[in-house]
């Protein structure tokens, strides 16, 4: 699965992940040395794992309540917003293009 990624410097990088790996967006980004605190540890608590979706929303799972409402105590988050921690990674993710906040 590639994952293309735009950094808070404008960088441009790409994350290749092995298919049948069980995790979240949120924890490959973190592993792959990302600066996405996750305080809440992925329980869509905290808000701090937001990525934009520059390319590929419809490949992903339609937002829930719960995303949607700590989505909403983020005054510059739009329609492409999404928390890292809600998005398990599918094969159909390939070439998803994100954007990432913070000291990235
Ligand atoms: Fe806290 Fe995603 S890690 S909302």
């Amino acid at each position: 699965i590639r994952i293309i990624v735009e950094t808070g410097q404008g960088e441009t990088q790409q994350l290749e992940i092995p298919d049948g790996i069980n995790l979240s967006l949120m924890e490959v980004l973190k592993a792959s040395g990302y600066d996405i605190m996750a305080t809440c540890g992925g329980m869509a608590l905290c808000a701090t794992c937001r990525i934009d979706v520059i390319e590929g929303l419809e490949s992903l799972e339609p937002v829930s309540d719960a995303e949607l409402d700590m989505l909403d105590t983020l005054p510059d988050a739009g329609e492409t917003s999404r928390l890292a921690c809600q998005i398990r990674l599918k094969p159909s993710l390939d070439g998803l293009k994100i954007r990432v906040f913070g000291n990235n």
